[in-house]
């Protein structure tokens, strides 16, 4: 039978975590046959079945947009009114303790441009089945606690798709007699099947070999469109730098025989960890110097060593059902998080983790759908996959790396990893883990799993004969109903610089708290693990009023608020120990000169001269990226998620006028950086490169703010004609794209030169519309040109976010304009992408959700857009969800 059209309003019931029910049967082994024709695939699985609960007689198995072809019980064809189907279930009854299934489906990958399920991307047919995809493949018990060993075969023309992928192990391939070919694999491992994957294509490879630490040889494979398979050296050698770094670090080593990776053109998300064949989104596999920014080469870093380290947290271990998909995410963001800091400057990499969270997730935490990390509610598992639950919940993860130390931290993976290994868990066994070797109380730590929202610190600060006073106020997030939320156990690390701006040693025997209190950094940051909503602590034998270093490291995802002296914050800035510290009372002195309610001691301009001064001498790539990063004026996002109270185009023209203005008060050292890290040495991705490619290009950024005209056109010019890789020139572009200093002709000849020369890379466009489309010089005509462009395709999800997701996230000025054009515009797109890719247009919608935080005017265009969409009688699931969220 056929999918009916079923209204979103109709489908989308919420589901609660408090309904969860161990399964009645589980499938322990599942035998896949695919036969892929032009047009249609034929999925006959063969499920062997087992009763769990004694009380069960019938086994339901999901399946949507499926047409059955036929159900058998152990070999015997049924009769339709044997069992039950509906366009979301197909219910199997009488059963007894064991049985056989035999289902045959049909499906159409052809047609699928919802990217999950089986669907075609390019010229090869690939999968996508996390969290709820397997179901569009066939009827199956699609959820995370069903682990079944699986073996699939593949039958496809030989000469169009000689590569036939599954999990697991090659066991086995014939050519057929009529030009086809069948191969088989099997994959040892039970596993869940969003799990499972299939390509079928015509690719190039990049093989190499990896001896793991017991000495067992592991192939590795990246696969490509021939095309870009010379762009796939990078993740290979990323790959095996994770996998040493996880036998090392973790104690985890990789248990396939072969692990590859397919590119595809076409995806959804940023990469998938299925086991044993990763398949990923170019964008996060793809990187040579003229085709990928440093960023992106970092970006290709962290992703493919998440979907690796998902091997053992996600896949070996792997979640009961999708409220606990913190486990695997939360956990392997810390993970990848570690290895980025291992692998470049640990300073920046908690930086820039820190201005994300800050900009995205506290936005999401603070709006109509903030949710905790273990949600305990959903429609569309699709939208779970937040920032909350990745980014929050990597900071959870890292709370309690913080509280327990490296070593028992260690010790609880090893003993989660040991305890679970080969079954479905819960955040819950991971804290029971974590309590067990660190042997401490975690039950009201667990709160970070419950309640939502950001809450809130307030550090008070008194000082009288020798003996400094802290008071730490914790209040929670102003949501509603937040009036229950409790206290949380939250680590806050912070120490105490003298006024020469020298580190002060603690000594416990002059520490007095009602909190437990440990020192940690050779006794130089006080560890404290407060509980209750007022902590105190007191630290005596002090000569003179120390200057408080407070949450280092981002020790806790918390909102501080501490009142306190400008030049405190200037001090912090050059004196602190902690580089995250440093950045943000650097931050800090930022939001305060753009807040207008604060009256301001300190012009961060100044503070950002003396900056610019050191940063001359930086001696290590470490130095040269915090400074550069240090340079940077915080993001719109950014300032508009610290902000209250604002109005965007004050608040974006104070910005400007900052930019402008640190760009004249120190012209002669922005040209002095420009000329000081100049390389003449070929591109390398390593730190070394990256690091004087930042601080060169934020110092020439600055500088193009100080000329106009034709000389500012030479200058855009002759650095553009010199760079020798997209780092640099997208630099350049990024200036022309948003410079009124030059001439329109002249931005149009260098986008027009851009895209001659890098036309056929897809990646490259995506930059050359993202760069566009995030400009506050272009208008609606202009959008509209761009996505009427040739190159323009909405089936694409890189190029709808290239176009969309940088207009609605990055266009400020002209998203928020006052006559609601630029929300009418994303509106209009995401109805559009909604018939097409719901996950797509769901995400798409984001910006919109974010109202509260704008004035009145703004909030009711916001609302009005919304509410046209909540209007559409074809919303799909996903998008109703967020829209009827967003406006309740
Ligand atoms: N398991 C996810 C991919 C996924 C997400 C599948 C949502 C289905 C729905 C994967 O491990 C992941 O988290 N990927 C991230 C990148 C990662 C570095 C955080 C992504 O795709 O953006
Ligand atoms: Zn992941």
């Amino acid at each position: 039978m056929s999918d009916q059209a079923e209204p979103a309003q109709v489908a989308a019931k919420a589901i609660y975590l408090a309904d969860y029910r161990p399964p009645g049967y589980t499938t322990t082994q599942t035998d896949l046959h695919f036969d892929i024709c032009d047009g249609q695939t034929t999925v006959a699985s063969t499920l062997h079945i087992e009763r769990l609960d004694t009380a069960a007689d019938c086994i339901e198995l999901l399946g949507e947009e499926l047409t059955l072809v036929s159900v058998a019980v152990d070999g015997r064809e049924l009769a339709t009114n044997e069992y039950d189907v509906t366009n979301r279930s197909l219910t199997i009854f009488n059963l007894a303790d064991q049985h056989q299934l035999q289902i045959v489906t049909q499906i159409c990958p052809e047609q699928n441009t919802a990217l999950e399920g089986l669907y075609r991307s390019s010229s090869m047919y690939c999968t996508q089945c996390e969290a709820e995809g397997f179901r569009k493949i066939t009827y199956y018990q699609d959820r995370p606690d069903v682990l079944a060993k699986f073996t699939t075969t593949i039958v496809a023309d030989a000469a169009r798709y000689p590569n036939l992928l599954s999990n697991g192990n090659l066991i086995d391939e014939v050519l057929l007699s009529d030009g086809r070919r069948q191969v088989t694999w099997q994959d040892p491992f039970p596993k869940p099947s969003y799990l499972f994957a299939l390509v079928a294509g015509d690719l190039a490879v990049l093989e190499d070999t990896f001896t793991t630490m017991s000495g067992r040889e592991v192939t590795l494979q990246i696969f490509s469109e021939a095309h870009n398979i010379d762009q796939c050296d990078y993740a290979m050698d990323v790959l095996k730098r994770s996998m040493r770094w996880d036998e090392q670090a973790f104690g985890r080593e990789y248990d396939l025989d072969i692990f590859m990776i397919v590119a595809v053109e076409d995806f959804n998300m940023g990469a998938m960890e299925n086991k044993g064949l990763n398949v990923f989104n170019t964008s996060c596999v793809l990187a040579s110097p003229n085709t990928a920014t440093d960023e992106a080469y970092q970006r290709v870093e962290a992703v493919v060593a998440h979907e690796y380290f998902h091997n053992w947290s996600g896949n070996r271990v792997t979640c009961r059902d999708w409220f606990q998909l913190s486990l695997k995410e939360g956990f392997t963001v810390f993970r990848d998080a570690e290895f980025s800091s291992d692998m470049n400057s640990r300073a920046v990499k908690r930086i820039e983790d820190v201005g994300f969270l800050r900009s995205i997730q506290f936005a999401e935490d603070a709006g109509p759908l903030a949710h905790p990390v273990r949600p305990s509610s959903y429609m569309e598992i699709s939208n779970f996959y937040t920032t909350t639950i990745y980014e929050k919940g990597a900071e959870v993860v890292r709370m309690y790396h913080t509280l327990l130390g490296a070593d028992a931290f260690r010790k609880g993976t090893d003993l989660y990893f040991d305890r679970h290994d080969g079954t479905a868990a819960t955040t819950d066994d991971f804290a029971a883990a974590m309590a067990d070797a660190g042997q401490i109380d975690l039950a009201q730590f667990k709160r970070w799993y419950q309640q939502p929202g950001t809450p809130r610190v307030a550090v008070e600060e008194s000082f009288s004969e020798g003996v400094l006073s802290l008071k730490i106020t914790q209040s929670p997030a102003d949501l509603p109903n937040q009036e229950h939320q409790q206290p949380f156990h939250m680590p806050l690390a912070m120490g105490l610089i003298d006024h020469q701006g020298g580190s002060i040693s603690l000594d416990t025997a002059n520490i007095s708290s009602n909190s437990d209190v440990e020192l940690r950094d050779n006794a130089q940051t006080l560890l404290l693990g407060a509980k209750d909503a007022v902590s105190e602590v007191r630290v005596s034998g002090l000569t003179a009023k120390p200057v408080v270093s407070f949450l280092r490291g981002f020790s806790a995802p918390v909102r501080v608020s501490h009142q306190r002296d400008d030049a405190e914050l200037a001090f912090l800035v050059q004196y602190d120990i902690d580089g995250f510290v440093r950045w943000d009372a650097m931050q800090t002195l930022w939001t305060q000169h753009f807040d207008a309610n604060v009256e301001a001691t300190v012009d961060p301009v100044a503070t950002l001269g003396e900056l610019a001064k050191s940063a001359v001498h930086c001696a290590t790539p470490e130095q040269q990226l915090l400074a550069a990063t240090m340079l940077s004026v915080p993001n719109e996002n950014y300032l508009f998620e610290q902000l209250r109270g604002f109005e965007v185009d004050a608040l974006l023209d104070a910005r400007d006028a900052a930019l402008a203005s640190a760009a004249t008060a120190h012209a002669d050292r922005w040209a002095e950086l420009v000329e000081r890290y100049d390389s003449d040495q070929a591109y390398q991705p390593d730190a070394q490169g990256m690091a004087q490619r930042a601080l060169g290009n934020v110092a020439f950024s600055y500088l193009s703010k100080t000329l106009q005209g034709s000389v500012l056109e030479e200058l855009l010019q002759a650095r553009y004609a010199q760079a020798d890789n997209l780092t640099d020139r997208r630099t350049v572009l990024a200036i022309a794209c948003r410079s009124d200093g030059i001439s329109g002709e002249f931005r149009h000849s260098l986008l027009q030169d851009f895209y001659d020369a890098w036309q056929d890379y897809a990646l490259v466009i995506d930059l050359w519309f993202n760069l566009q489309a995030q400009s506050p010089l272009i208008d609606i005509a202009g959008l509209q040109t761009l996505v009427a462009h040739a190159d323009f395709d909405v089936k694409n999800p890189n190029r709808v976010r290239s176009v969309y997701a940088a207009f609605g996230m990055l266009n400020n000025r002209k998203f928020h304009a006052l006559d609601g054009s630029g929300y009418q515009f994303l509106a209009d797109a995401i109805m559009q992408l909604d018939a097409l890719n719901p996950q797509i247009a769901s995400r798409l919608t984001t910006p919109l959700t974010r109202m509260g935080r704008y004035d009145s005017a703004r909030q009711r265009l916001m609302r009005s857009q919304l509410n046209t969409l909540s209007e559409s009688p074809s919303l799909s699931r996903d998008l109703y969800e967020i829209v009827i969220k967003s406006l309740a």
